[in-house]
């Protein structure tokens, strides 16, 4: 199960990639946040397996996992891929394919957990036909790090948490930092994916701290 900061490498320096990464997995974060975006569901292209691959076993040496959030048109296509390359848990949006159940027995079937993501003008209900272990509520319209946080998410974590009961974590991307992961909380979510705020910050490990402070974990 995933829990607490994810820090999104999105934001990272990729000229230093690794370094980055075991900063954060130092600094105490478990979940490691992979964007994936294709150009077609969301207009930017960004990282594919490769990248998984790379980061994969210094991840794994941590005992954290790598959670893929896969922004992309018919994601049932590149699940096997990124199973592959070593991620932990795979996100698929609703808004992306109209196999969506597919899709998520897909993930299953490579053994990785399944999440099941909502774009801000996605009604909660588009998950009540499918299972999945998370719920990933974006907190801001996919495709760019550095948004502001979206204030009718509060009350949407509220409906999501209702919808899927006490125990299954909710993920918020987009726009977290400590005041809005701490609201965010307390509305709901278990797991806070955080980009610019973590290595946009002078000190990345200090936020990672501060955010994980917030949230009482
Ligand atoms: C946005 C991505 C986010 C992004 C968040 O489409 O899904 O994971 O990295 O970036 P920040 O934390 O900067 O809002
Ligand atoms: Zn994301």
């Amino acid at each position: 199960m995933l829990k607490g900061i994810a820090p999104s490498i999105l934001a990272a320096d990729f000229a230093r990639l690794g370094e980055q990464v075991d900063a954060v997995l130092a600094a105490g974060a478990r979940v490691i946040h992979v964007d994936v975006m294709d150009g077609h569901f969301v207009p930017p292209l960004t990282m594919g397996d490769l990248v998984v691959k790379a980061i994969a076993d210094q991840v794994h040496e941590a005992n954290a996992q790598i959670d893929v959030h896969l922004m992309v048109e018919r994601p049932e296509q590149h699940v096997k891929a990124f199973a592959k390359a070593g991620a932990d848990s795979i996100t698929v949006h609703v808004e992306a394919t109209p196999h969506l159940h597919y899709a998520l027995q897909a993930i299953k079937a490579e053994g990785c957990l399944t999440g099941v993501a909502l774009n801000p003008g996605t009604p909660v209900e588009a998950i009540s036909a499918v299972e999945a272990d998370m719920v990933l509520c974006m907190t801001v319209n996919p495709g760019w790090g550095g948004q502001a946080f979206l204030e009718p998410s509060i009350a949407k974590l509220g409906r999501i948490r209702e919808l899927v009961g006490e125990t299954k974590p909710i993920e918020v991307d987009g726009g977290i930092g400590a005041e809005t992961a701490a609201r965010c909380a307390a509305a709901g979510a278990t797991v806070f994916v955080a980009g610019t705020a973590v290595f946009g910050a002078q000190n990345p490990q200090e936020a990672v701290k501060s955010i994980s402070a917030a949230v009482g974990r």
